[in-house]
């Protein structure tokens, strides 16, 4: 039986610091969709449309590293394209593997900018 004991560190997961970083405007990315988000100093984020409804997790799987963001949208559930986990994307939360939950980033939207709060 397969163990899911271990966990992959994400190396391009961003350090927090509070700042808002405009990533793009709201139409670049239609609902139902992800994109990667690759920060100025090479982080890199995923980011979602949900209904109109903006969200921004990591972009790592923390079962083997693949980029979440390629993953597959339905609902607010993204699911890995590489061995099929699910997460939440409002909240990081690992629906297949609860000890394996990835950081969820606030995500504002004004005058139809998107800014992710790292
Ligand atoms: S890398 Fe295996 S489920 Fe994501």
């Amino acid at each position: 039986m397969q163990s899911f004991d271990h966990k992959f560190s994400n190396p391009k997961r961003p350090h927090r610091t509070g700042q808002q970083i405009i990533v793009g405007r709201v139409e670049e990315l239609p609902p139902g969709r992800g994109a990667t988000i690759t920060l100025p100093d090479n982080k890199e984020l995923a980011l979602y449309n949900v209904g109109g409804q903006f969200h921004a997790i990591e972009n790592f799987c923390p079962h083997r590293g693949a980029p979440l963001a390629e993953g597959t949208l339905c609902g607010h559930t993204i699911e890995c394209d590489w061995h099929g986990w699910r997460f939440d994307v409002r909240t990081g939360a690992c629906l297949t593997n609860p000890t394996h939950a990835v950081e969820a980033y606030e995500v504002v939207i004004e005058d139809g900018w998107i800014k992710i709060v790292i």
